[in-house]
C-alpha cells in the first residue's frame, strides 16, 4: 500500500486548486475606509505615524471619497479634527462643526454609492481628550455624556449620514442614540455599535491623526484586554438596545473575541483594524522586513476568517484595488 494514503497537499498543488477550495474570500464591498478631515486645512497633510493616511482638507476629502467609491469599498467612516476644542466637545454637536460639514460634503459627492458613516464620540472635540464630559473630580460622567451623544447623533443624521458609530463605551449609549434618532425622524439611520472596544495601546497613531492630547487613560470605560466574557455581555446589551451591527476593536490581537462575538449574535459583525496594527506593518515593510502586500491581505483574510463580515481598515482602498487585480 502506498504511503501516505491521504495527501492534503493535492488540494494545494497549484493556484487553480487552491482558489477552488479557498474557504475565505475578501471582497472590496465589505471593506470600510476610515478618513480624517481637519478644519481649516487647505492642503491635505501626512500623518507621521500613519504613513499613507492623510488628514484631509474638505476638498481633498471629497476627492478621496470618490476614489474610494471607484475602488468599490463598502463604506467610509469619517472622523473630524476641529481647529478648537473645549471641555464639553461642543464642536461635535455643532451642525457647522467639521465632522458634520464633512458628512454633508461627502454625501453630496457620493450619494448612496457607498455607506457614509461617522464616528460618534467626543474625544476628537474635547480639550482633555476623553470620550465624554468630566465630573468635577475628573471622572467621565456617563449620563451627561449620553445627552451629548444623543444631540450629536441627531446632528450627524441631519447632515445626511447613513450610519452612526457610537464609540465612546458609555453604558446605554446605543439605546439613547437610537431613541434620539427615532424621535427626530431618522428611523433609517443605522447604528454601528462599537460594542467591544478594548483600552488598547494600538490606538497610538490614531491620537496623532486627530491630534488628541489625552490626559490619563480610558480604562474606566474601555475594556480590559484580559477579558472575553465581558465582550459578550457588551454585545448582548448593544443588540438589545437596538444596534444594527456590532464591531470589535482592535482586530488582529482580538481574533478570539471576533470569533466568539460572531457565534453569539445574528447581526452583522465588523472588526476595526486599528492605527497601531497598520503602523506596525508599514514600519516593518519600510525596513524591508516583510512583504507588505502579502501581509496586508493575510491580516484581512485572518480577520475575515475569524468571523468579521465587515472590516474597517486604513488599507481599504488599496486592498480593494489589489483584490480587483487578483481576481
Ligand atoms: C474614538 C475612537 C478611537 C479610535 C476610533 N474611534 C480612539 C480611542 O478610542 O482612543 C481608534 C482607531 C484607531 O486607532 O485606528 N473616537
Amino acid at each position: 500500500m502506498p504511503y501516505p494514503e491521504i495527501r492534503p497537499r493535492r488540494l494545494r498543488r497549484n493556484a487553480a486548486v487552491r482558489r477552488l477550495v479557498s474557504e475565505t474570500r475578501l471582497d472590496p464591498a465589505e471593506l470600510v475606509v476610515p478618513m480624517f478631515v481637519k478644519e481649516g486645512l487647505t492642503e491635505p497633510r501626512q500623518i507621521a505615524s500613519l504613513p499613507g493616511v492623510l488628514q484631509h482638507s474638505r476638498d481633498s476629502l471629497r476627492k478621496a471619497a470618490v476614489e474610494a467609491v471607484q475602488a468599490g469599498v463598502g463604506g467610509i467612516m469619517l472622523f473630524g479634527v476641529p481647529a478648537e476644542r473645549d471641555a464639553t466637545g461642543s464642536g461635535g454637536l455643532d451642525p457647522n462643526g467639521i465632522l458634520n460639514v464633512a458628512i454633508r460634503d461627502v454625501v453630496a459627492e457620493v450619494g448612496d454609492a457607498t455607506v457614509v458613516m461617522s464616528d460618534l464620540c467626543l474625544d476628537e472635540f474635547t480639550s482633555h481628550g476623553h470620550c465624554g464630559l468630566l465630573t468635577p473630580d475628573g471622572g467621565v460622567d456617563n449620563d451627561a455624556t449620553l445627552r451629548a451623544y444623543a444631540e450629536m447623533a441627531v446632528a450627524q443624521a441631519a447632515a445626511g449620514v447613513h450610519m452612526v458609530g457610537p464609540s465612546g463605551m458609555m453604558d446605554g449609549q446605543v439605546g439613547v442614540v437610537r431613541r434620539a434618532l427615532d424621535a427626530a425622524g431618522h428611523q433609517d439611520v443605522a447604528v454601528l455599535a462599537y460594542a467591544v472596544k478594548y483600552a488598547s495601546a494600538f490606538y497610538g497613531p490614531f491620537r496623532d491623526a486627530v491630534e488628541s492630547a489625552l490626559e490619563g487613560d480610558r480604562r474606566t470605560y474601555q475594556q480590559d484586554p484580559a477579558n472575553l466574557r465581558e465582550s459578550l455581555r457588551e454585545v448582548e446589551l448593544d443588540v438589545a438596545e437596538g444596534a444594527d451591527l456590532v464591531m470589535v476593536k482592535p482586530a488582529l490581537p482580538y481574533l478570539d473575541v471576533v470569533s466568539a462575538v460572531r457565534a453569539a449574535v445574528d447581526v452583522p459583525v465588523a472588526a476595526y483594524q486599528v492605527s497601531g496594527e497598520y503602523a506596525m506593518v508599514e514600519a516593518a515593510a519600510a525596513n524591508g522586513w516583510i512583504d507588505r502586500e502579502r501581509v496586508i491581505l493575510e491580516t484581512l483574510t485572518s480577520i475575515r476568517r475569524a468571523g468579521a463580515q465587515i472590516i474597517l481598515t486604513y488599507w481599504a482602498v488599496e486592498a480593494a484595488q489589489l483584490l480587483r487585480q487578483r481576481y
